[in-house]
């Protein structure tokens, strides 16, 4: 089967990995969600879902801090570096697994659902619209969803998704190499909380955020079920 263009990561992924044994994202994780999941009431037994772990930098230092997290990419090449550096961190390596979340249905819900750098790969509406019913549908009662994508709220921007496996130009360290161009869609704060709206989450805070390792600015949003 053809691959979708949101699996593009999976080849930069191993383009990295392979010629340079290093994360394509660093090793930073982001404070922002361990802010959120201290300010909205997580503890050690409360679960918790990652979308787009990526190679796990925000995961595995939750796990770190006995967080009871699971962690999910639709990148079989990250899943494979999360589980090799959660062996090389000392956390269990089983809290990650691979999923297409646009296409998947997990028989479980959780207490906060997280994604960072995730939904602004999305191109295609339907796609996005679905995200945003994978989110509202796996959430807890009262669960919280904390959803970071790149944007500062005013600029849009939207990659034509038949190039993502395209090779492109990238900076890495004091290096250019070349990988999958992947795909890109920003919004403005307009669209973006009417995604919400239109999933039936509703928004308890939603603000810019400079901290998010590897963009100048982010768009951080808070939901929860619509009662
Ligand atoms: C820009 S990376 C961000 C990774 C990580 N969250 C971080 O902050 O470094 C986007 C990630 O979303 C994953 N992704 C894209 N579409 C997905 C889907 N449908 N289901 C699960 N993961 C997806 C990609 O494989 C990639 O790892």
């Amino acid at each position: 089967m053809d691959k979708k263009y949101y699996e593009a990561y999976d080849d930069r992924y191993k383009q990295v990995h392979q010629s340079h044994n290093k994360p394509w994202a660093g090793y930073r994780p982001s404070p922002t969600i361990e802010k959120l999941l201290k300010k909205y009431g997580a503890n050690s037994s409360s679960s918790i879902l990652e979308i787009g772990c990526g190679e796990g930098q925000n995961a595995i230092y939750l796990l770190q801090k006995n967080y009871n997290l699971e962690a999910s990419d639709v990148s079989p090449e990250a899943i494979r570096w999360c589980k090799e550096q959660a062996r090389i961190a000392g956390v269990e390596e089983d809290r990650f697994f691979v999923m297409d979340i646009l296409n998947n249905h997990l028989d479980k819900k959780y207490d906060f659902i997280f994604s960072v750098a995730v939904l602004h790969m999305l191109v295609d509406d339907k796609d996005r619209r679905e995200f945003f019913n994978f989110v509202r549908n796996h959430l807890k009662g009262t669960g919280k969803a904390f959803i970071v994508v790149m944007g500062d709220g005013k600029m849009t921007r939207k990659t034509d998704s038949t190039k993502a496996f395209e090779l492109s130009d990238r900076p890495f360290g004091d290096k250019t190499i070349q990988v999958a161009t992947t795909s890109c869609r920003m919004v403005t704060w307009e669209q973006y909380l009417q995604e919400f709206e239109d999933a039936n989450l509703k928004v308890l805070d939603h603000y810019l955020d400079k901290t998010i390792s590897g963009f100048a600015m982010s768009m951080v949003a808070v939901a929860e079920k619509e009662k």
